[in-house]
């Protein structure tokens, strides 16, 4: 019998926040496949057998799925967040597309997850409420050329922005050199959130004035969100919230 990879979001970390689908499709699991982080939030069962891997070994990892469902597992591959966002859905697709012969006929499912930037977005209220564009500030995949285009682009468009993988220990600067082009071309005080952890214990919301940001303000576990022209705080008794209205201008 030919088994099934399902690529599965788990959300930004809490539970409450993993859908019924993918709670159904972890169940029926022979095998769950993931970077360490990840399987460690799967409950171990019987009949259920874990692979945790590091980082950087995606291609590895698809493979080791689609040989697993060739043999017939029932084979979930969990990501964060969800899996079509800088994760494993498409590095399995990367995959598949090069060996067709091999694993053409194994049945692929993608099941969503709710995305670090989203999650982030609903803590700080509707930042995301108009246009906006999401950039992936880590070169390990595309030149710092093309970060930085894509950056100036989207800035000079006035999208609002949210940043994932913003500043890794390997490349401290990238993120730096992302605030002062953005300083220089926005030139405002706009709001920029940022949301750290969000949905574990662990959670830390910061909203900041774009002058007044610094890169040490995040890490690998922060999702960065950079409002519009047009994005607002309303201090209220209760709290800050911030938005970008519906209306442009
Ligand atoms: C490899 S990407 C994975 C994104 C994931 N697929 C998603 O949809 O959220 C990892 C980056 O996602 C962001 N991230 C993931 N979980 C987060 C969380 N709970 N809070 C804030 N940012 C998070 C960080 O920017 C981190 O560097």
């Amino acid at each position: 019998m030919t088994g099934k990879v399902t690529i599965a979001g788990l959300g930004p970390g809490a539970d409450a926040f993993i859908t019924p689908s993918v709670a159904e499709a972890v169940s029926h699991a022979t095998d769950v496949i993931g970077y360490i982080p990840y399987v460690k939030r799967i409950t171990p069962r019987d009949g259920l057998t874990l692979h945790a891997s590091d980082n950087r070994v995606e291609r590895e990892r698809a493979a080791h799925a689609l040989d697993l469902a060739a043999d017939g597992k029932q084979v979930v591959v969990v990501s964060s967040g969800d899996p079509g966002v800088f994760a494993m859905a498409a590095a399995i697709f990367e995959v598949l597309e090069e060996n067709l012969d091999k694993w053409g006929h194994i049945d692929i499912e993608v099941l969503p997850g709710i995305t670090a930037m989203l999650a982030a977005a609903a803590r700080a209220g509707a930042p995301l409420g108009h246009d906006f564009c999401t950039i992936n500030l880590s070169d390990n995949l595309k030149p710092w050329k093309v970060i930085e285009k894509r950056l100036r682009l989207a800035a000079e468009a006035d999208f609002a922005m949210a940043f994932y993988n913003p500043r890794s220990k390997s490349r401290p600067e990238g993120f730096e050199k992302a605030l002062i082009l953005l300083k220089s071309i926005c030139g405002d005080n706009r709001p920029v959130i940022f949301a750290r952890a969000v949905s574990t214990s662990e959670e830390t919301l910061r909203t900041v004035p774009l002058q007044d940001t610094s890169a040490d303000m995040a890490d690998m576990r922060t999702v960065v969100i950079v409002g519009s022209s047009q994005t607002r705080t309303i201090n209220t008794k209760a709290g800050a919230w911030v938005y970008t209205p519906r209306t442009y201008g």
